[in-house]
């Protein structure tokens, strides 16, 4: 069989009295979609800090297409083929939507024009082009979302890293969104997906990883976890859920 894409095995991380993630593994396969879900808090966040180099694991091993990462930056991720977005977003305010954009493209294409023609191809294809000489500052949420989303395809990634990319979005919104991590993936890029929208991930997820205080719980296909007690019961009470999934 093929290595996985990413092979995450044994993860821990502790902050001081806090063990946030504890002993997690989890696989992602070439050009998959895995949901990654789980209560406020849960660790899945620090889960994707550990995986994309943002932070160390106290133990456990990531591996991504097939060598360990052990000691590399997110930069050096990045040029290997694996882009994050940030739950908490950081554009560069005052830079224009295409300048942001352009950042990410710049590790790909040494020569700025290029890099730019990279940045408009994904801001066109998510529906920004017409904001590109916006500041980034001005964007409403939904926009940002899609900023945020494009400056991590702007890198040309084979596995993305998406964090809540549809919180706080409206049904349309969403829905948009939703159908275009779809068309991201049908160009064979692989998805580990944050999302507290359960009906977007239980749509766009082949598999799904429940966390639950920084452990794994359950893990399975979408209805089959979302039918297990031990999520349910993980959900119950977690106000930022409308309903246990269903
Ligand atoms: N840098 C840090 N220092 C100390 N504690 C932290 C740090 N980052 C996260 N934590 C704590 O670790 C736990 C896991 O946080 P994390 O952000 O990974 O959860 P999450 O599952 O992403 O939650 P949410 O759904 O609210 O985004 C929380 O209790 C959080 O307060
Ligand atoms: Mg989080």
């Amino acid at each position: 069989m093929m290595a996985p894409l990413l092979e995450v095995s044994g993860l821990s991380k502790r902050f001081g009295g806090l063990q946030a993630v504890k002993d997690l593994s989890l696989a992602v396969a070439e050009g998959e979609i895995v949901g990654l879900i789980g209560p406020n808090g849960a660790g899945k966040t620090t889960a994707f800090g550990l995986i994309s180099g943002f932070l160390a694991p106290d133990s456990g091993a990531v591996r991504f297409r097939g060598r360990s990462t052990l000691g590399l930056s997110p930069h050096e991720l990045c040029a290997l083929g694996m882009a994050r977005t940030f739950q908490i977003m950081r554009p560069f305010p005052r830079l224009s939507v295409v300048r942001n954009v352009m950042i990410g493209a710049l590790g790909r294409h040494a020569d700025p024009r290029d890099a730019e023609a990279r940045a408009r191809a994904v801001l066109d294809e998510l529906g920004l082009a017409a904001k590109s000489g916006q500041p980034a500052g001005s964007l409403t949420l939904a926009e940002r979302k899609r900023l945020e989303l494009a400056r991590a395809l702007a890198t040309e990634p084979v596995l993305l890293l998406l964090d809540e990319v549809m919180s706080g979005l409206n049904e349309v919104e969403t829905e948009r969104l939703v159908e275009e991590v779809r068309a991201i993936n049908g160009r064979g890029v692989a998805i580990l997906l944050i999302e507290h929208v359960m009906r977007a991930v239980m749509s766009l997820a082949g598999r799904i990883v429940v966390l639950n205080y920084g452990e794994r719980i359950a893990e399975g296909r979408p209805q089959a976890v979302a039918n297990d007690p031990k999520v349910v019961e993980a959900y119950l009470g977690d106000e930022s859920v409308g309903a246990a999934p269903a």
